[in-house]
């Protein structure tokens, strides 16, 4: 088949991470005789730099023509100030939701010869396989905002619809899966999260009977995942809440680094990024773990391309060059360390077998 894959850079280790993952790209067209077209734009610190804008007009109007977009990280000290105007986590939010990417999935898998890489104990991990579905274009993240001297706020605000929207997408999955879903809200003391626990009560007993639901406190679901993080099956939550939990989830698969993400929409166009950010102080250096913008790629060929088999083929080439000892700095556990350079390599190659 023939795609069009608009790839985003961006600041820190984005570029970097990219590469890589783009050649992983490449091999996997020529080895399943596809024709994809990258064709990279820019976003975040790097657009500002060039254009005083986050998120430049060519770059929404390229993702919107393309048939996914693959995207680094963006941010980093140089446009962190306080009072700085235009922020280039402002460009990655305003793509979401340009885009109308919605659900963002987040899966957490473990790889058992990292085991030994997560802080935490092998027998709490054994098991563990969990999908998080984040809510992304509402709620804390897009409400109104108001600041002066003294004082500031952020609205948090949703409405049935879009509660309803990424809940589907999760209960979807958890019926591919293991059919068990936990929603995690505040109910017992927000407005908004009393809205979403009895919007997703209603739905699932009238679209889907056959999936078990719980509803679980935030506090608490921080608490489950690290005392019993083989329970969980697929969780779905509100913006604010899914960004804390998987940055916490990733600590189980032993690095930030190893966790893809995909955001979706109503239709097959998404952005793919690794859950991680910019990481400035290693950028540059080669340090950096490719594996997750890699397996983003992954995601990426399997929802937007529909390409099931070439989506198995990279994640069981990582899957081999972790297994092979193929380990960046983060995943090392003192033993040698590969570069991000050598880890895409180690992909390509067994991609290319
Ligand atoms: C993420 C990141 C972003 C978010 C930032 C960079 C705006 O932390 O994708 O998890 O909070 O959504
Ligand atoms: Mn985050």
């Amino acid at each position: 088949m023939r795609a069009k894959i608009v790839v985003l850079p961006g600041d820190g280790i984005g570029p970097e991470v990219t590469e890589q993952a783009v050649r992983v790209l490449q091999a996997v067209a020529k080895k399943f005789g596809h024709q994809f077209e990258t064709e990279e734009q820019l976003i975040g610190g790097a657009a500002i730099d060039a254009t005083g804008s986050a998120l430049p007009k060519q770059t929404e109007t390229a993702c919107k023509q393309a048939d996914a977009v693959l995207l680094g990280a963006v941010g980093g000290p140089k446009w962190s100030a306080p009072e700085a105007k235009v922020r280039p986590e402002q460009g990655l939010l305003a793509i979401r939701k340009s885009l109308g990417l919605f659900a963002n999935l987040r899966p957490v898998t473990l790889h058992p010869a990292l085991m030994d890489a997560s802080t935490i104990k092998p027998e709490v991990l054994k098991g563990t396989d969990i999908m998080v579905v984040r809510e992304l274009t509402g709620g804390i993240y897009f409400g109104e905002k108001t600041r002066t001297e003294t004082t500031a706020s952020d609205l948090c605000s949703y409405s049935v619809n879009e509660i309803e929207r990424v809940t589907r997408v999760a209960a979807q999955l958890a019926r591919q899966r293991r059919k068990q879903l936990v929603s995690v809200d505040k109910a017992n003391v927000l407005e908004t999260s009393r809205l979403w626990r009895s919007t997703v009560e209603k739905l699932m007993k009238s679209e889907f009977p056959d999936i078990q639901v719980e509803h679980m406190l935030v506090d608490s679901a921080a608490m489950h995942l690290i005392r019993r993080p083989s329970s969980f099956d697929v969780m779905v939550t509100e913006n604010m809440f899914g960004d804390i939990l998987t940055d916490e989830a990733s600590m189980l698969a032993g690095s930030l680094g190893l966790l893809p993400s995909a955001s979706l929409g109503a239709g097959t166009l998404g952005l793919y990024e690794p859950i991680h950010g910019s990481a400035p102080d290693i950028a540059g250096k080669g340090l950096a773990n490719p594996y997750a913008t890699i397996l983003s790629v992954a995601m990426l060929v399997r929802h937007s391309l529909k390409l099931e088999t070439e989506a198995q083929a990279i994640e069981s080439a990582v899957s081999s060059a972790i297994s092979e000892g193929v380990r960046t700095a983060d995943i090392s556990a003192g033993g040698p360390v590969a570069s991000t350079s050598e880890a895409g390599s180690a992909v390509v190659a067994r991609l290319s077998q």
